[in-house]
């Protein structure tokens, strides 16, 4: 295996082991790990026709000492889980899910970058409908299985600023499957995405389904903005995704940088009060937005090629704690035992 680390984009790499369980009726078997990196299912699954199915994705960090640093895991766990329920699909236990995902790790151990790369090992958990079905209705059976590979920066360049353009398309309904993590939200952005990148920008920015007047997504990430009066600002609504970066780096910036956390409503006529702004997630990280096309206005915020201090130190702070070189909240890290 010869990886060149600090040059990884975020494509598909085949690890050796990936992690499959199966559900029938009614509880899981206790799954295994497999080199098959197929999966063989019925022409009726329910995935398939009609959407049935939820994934997430989160990642493991090599620290200085060699070791290796889950991040939060139990949230995606949670998220996974409710996603689950709004789709009627089982739940995939905690303990089972973080167990899942620290084997995968374990047995992939050499996929994961060296500290100081900047590559991640980013972990994909998905379940999924299967069995005999033809009608609109949950399926008879369930595939719960988890893989991973070695990824750079989802953005490109990482932390360079990047630019966004606002879709006229909607990714979810406002009282539709947005705050979930399912495969129809993705395949309703991928034309706006195509499109966004036919024209040069990074991907597009969503607005609210109601009133399409405020920001809500930054096509796989969740947006943030940093006001003169250093309030740390993200859209709150039902129909984004609730994004554990979010959430962990609205708690960062209070007690670590002391900036006033808001959720709140960022409407797109009032983008002058950041001074900064930037795209959080998973894969993102932090992306720093230099620019957003908004028909024919072009809005920058804090330079097409500088990022902001406010944006560079709390992706220091994120990215510090994920590698293990800062001490992280109560119950953020999670270790992954190697022998
Ligand atoms: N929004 C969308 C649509 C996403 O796909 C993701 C990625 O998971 C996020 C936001 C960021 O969420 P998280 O920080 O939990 O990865
Ligand atoms: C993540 O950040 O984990 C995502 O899910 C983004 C993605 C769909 C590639």
């Amino acid at each position: 295996m010869t990886i060149d680390w600090s040059n990884l984009g975020f494509s598909y790499i085949k690890t050796p082991w990936r992690f499959l369980a199966t559900w029938k009726d009614g509880s899981w078997n206790e799954g295994e790990l497999t080199e098959d990196n197929y999966l063989h299912i019925h022409e009726g699954s329910t995935a398939l026709h009609y959407g049935q199915q939820c994934f997430e994705g989160l990642k493991a960090y090599r620290r200085k000492d060699g070791g290796i640093n889950l991040f939060r895991p139990d949230e995606n766990s949670k998220r996974m889980n409710r996603s689950a329920y709004r789709l009627r699909m089982p739940e995939v236990p905690e303990a089972f899910f973080l167990d899942a995902v620290k084997q995968v790790v374990k047995a992939n151990q050499e996929y994961v970058p060296p500290y100081g790369s900047g590559a991640t090992l980013y972990i994909r958990p998905l379940l999924i409908g299967v069995g005999e079905n033809i009608g609109v209705s949950p399926a008879p059976e369930y595939i719960f299985t988890v893989f991973c590979m070695p990824v750079g920066p989802y953005f490109k360049g990482g932390l360079t600023p990047t630019n966004f353009i606002v879709s006229d398309y909607d990714r979810a309904a406002p009282n539709g499957t947005g705050a979930a993590k399912v495969g129809g939200n993705y395949a309703a952005s991928l034309l706006p995405g195509y499109e966004a990148h036919q024209r040069k920008f990074s991907d597009c920015i969503y607005l609210d389904p109601e009133t399409h007047t405020k920001i809500e997504e930054v096509g796989s990430a969740n947006f943030f903005g940093i006001t003169a009066a250093n309030e740390f600002v993200t859209p709150k609504s039902p129909s984004i995704l609730p994004s554990i970066t979010k959430y962990s780096l609205l708690h960062l910036a209070q007690h670590s940088l002391g900036l006033t956390p808001v959720e709140g409503d960022v409407y797109l006529n009032e983008l002058d009060r950041f001074v900064e702004a930037g795209a959080c997630g998973t894969a993102a990280v932090i992306s720093p937005i230099s620019g957003i096309q908004n028909g024919e206005d072009f809005h920058v915020f804090y330079s097409e090629t500088e990022v902001g201090p406010q944006t560079k130190a709390l992706y220091h702070e994120l990215t510090g704690i994920q590698f293990g070189d800062i001490s992280a909240p109560t119950g953020w890290i999670f270790d992954v035992p190697l022998d």
